[in-house]
């Protein structure tokens, strides 16, 4: 366990032009949870963290909105204009100017670190007695990234941006992650001492390695073995290939707690989603957002989970299946074509073919809630209007549109009586016949 202050800056200004993008690049969502969200969960995580600051500029209301929604108590700076990363910095610098501490730097588009990683690097920094520590990680194709420079002894001497590279430099595997250690008092003055004397005339981050190198100051780099954790995010394809790799671990992990998914190549599941041992995922079911699934139960195909769903054991979620923000206790069935929202459903319930619980009124933009008790039954294509109750072992006749509680044990039926015209089929066809002779 560390014995240090930490404070932790985001960047989170820059307006990600290679996005294409009306949307700043840090709120585009991963599972519905924008970059920036992943990225403030893994800092908030780190030993001793104890404040987090994040650099907003671009959209600046918009991403301000978000943390402070997300994350009290997280400072917001603007940055305007972007003049780089290390301009970036710079903002926050009054803030923090006297600061006695470690002080960590992340940018808003790298999703994949985790809090572990974070924590590892740290104590990395803190066992070396470094001033200043860069996360870096060796990359077959380092195309857009800064490389990591070392001498011939192979000490590590300045970043590269690619841009500024030359051919040789270019052909270095090393790059910088864009997370670096600071222990602050050591390394504030490298701030001052930027400038945009390069290819894209912006102050960067990176050249206080260089710098401190100057300064003869202990520089370390703590290379990260797995790199697909700091894949930083800069087009919408980068955004696909992050998916899949925080999906394709989520996976991984829910099968190693006894989770059997048929197919992991069409199964979508959030990370924060928590399923029970032998609960079967059957192939194209996307699950995003938190959510609680139980033991033995059966998902899909076809099925789709939103967030805030807690299901219990022995739950059946079909094909078409849509659920969100509700509660579903054991022994349920919810088997197909039905849209369950902001809905408590309680156990050994069985909601037939088509039943959409209406819980949204595009008018007053309300959602209400549906409460549908034990033992209690809907029938195909029915319509329960929220905010409405159906208590235990009630049943709701096919096609039925329900707008007040129903009793325990009774029937509610809202239908036109069904009436039989005998024979009209023959009639029609005989007029029809005779009409052409
Ligand atoms: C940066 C690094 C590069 C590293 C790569 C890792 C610099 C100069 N380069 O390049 O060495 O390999 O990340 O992913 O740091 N931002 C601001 N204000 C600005 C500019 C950027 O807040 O004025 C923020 C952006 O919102 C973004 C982050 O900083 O979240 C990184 O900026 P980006 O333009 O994506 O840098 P890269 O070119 O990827
Ligand atoms: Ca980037």
């Amino acid at each position: 366990m560390l014995n240090k202050k930490i404070k932790s800056i985001i960047l989170a200004a820059g307006k990600g032009t290679r996005m294409k993008s009306e949307m700043p690049k840090v709120l585009h969502s991963i599972f519905n949870k924008p970059l920036l969200g992943y990225v403030l969960d893994s800092v908030s995580s780190i030993d001793c963290a104890n404040e987090n600051i994040v650099i907003v500029g671009h959209a600046a209301e918009k991403v301000e909105e978000y943390v402070n929604k997300n994350y009290e108590g997280t400072k917001c700076i603007i940055q305007s204009p972007q003049l780089g990363t290390g301009d970036a910095v710079k903002k926050a610098l009054p803030y923090i100017k006297d600061f006695d501490g470690y002080v960590i730097v992340v940018y808003g588009d790298t999703p994949l670190i985790t809090g572990e990683t974070l924590s590892n690097f740290v104590e990395f920094h803190d066992n070396n007695h470094a001033d200043l520590t860069v996360m870096s990680a060796v990359f077959d194709n380092p195309k857009n990234y800064g490389r990591i420079v070392r001498d011939k002894n192979n000490k590590f001497v300045a970043i590269v941006e690619e841009k500024d590279a030359n051919i040789e430099q270019k052909s270095i595997k090393e790059i910088n992650a864009g997370i670096y250690c600071m222990t602050w008092s050591k390394i504030i003055g490298a701030f001052s001492s930027l400038s945009n004397n390069n290819a894209q005339n912006e102050y960067y981050i990176t050249d206080i390695v260089k710098w401190a190198v100057e300064k003869n100051l202990n520089v370390q780099s703590y290379i990260l073995q797995n790199n697909e954790e700091i894949f930083g995010i800069n087009s919408k394809s980068d955004l696909a290939q992050a998916t899949k790799i925080l999906n394709k671990k989520s996976i991984e992990r829910l099968m190693d707690n006894g989770v059997q998914i048929t197919d992991p190549d069409t199964t979508y599941i959030s990370p924060e989603t928590q399923i029970g041992q032998d609960t079967i995922i059957l192939p194209n079911v996307y699950i995003s957002g938190k959510n609680t699934i139980g033991n033995n139960c059966k998902i899909g195909p076809f099925s789709h989970i939103r967030d805030g769903a807690i299901i219990g054991n022995n739950v059946r979620i079909g094909n078409f299946v849509e659920i969100k923000k509700s509660i579903i206790k054991d022994n349920t069935n919810v088997s197909h074509l039905s849209y369950i929202g902001d809905s408590d459903i309680g156990s050994k319930v069985n909601i037939g073919a088509g039943t959409i619980t209406a819980n949204y009124d595009p008018i007053s933009k309300i959602k209400n809630r549906t409460i549908i008790k034990d033992g209690a039954n809907t029938g195909s294509n029915s319509v329960i209007v929220a905010p409405v109750t159906i208590n235990e072992n009630a049943s709701v006749a096919a096609g039925s549109i329900i707008t007040k509680d129903v009793e325990a044990y009774s029937l509610a039926i809202t239908r036109a009586p069904l009436k039989i015209f005998s024979q009209w089929v023959k009639r029609k066809m005989e007029i029809l016949s005779g009409g052409n002779k």
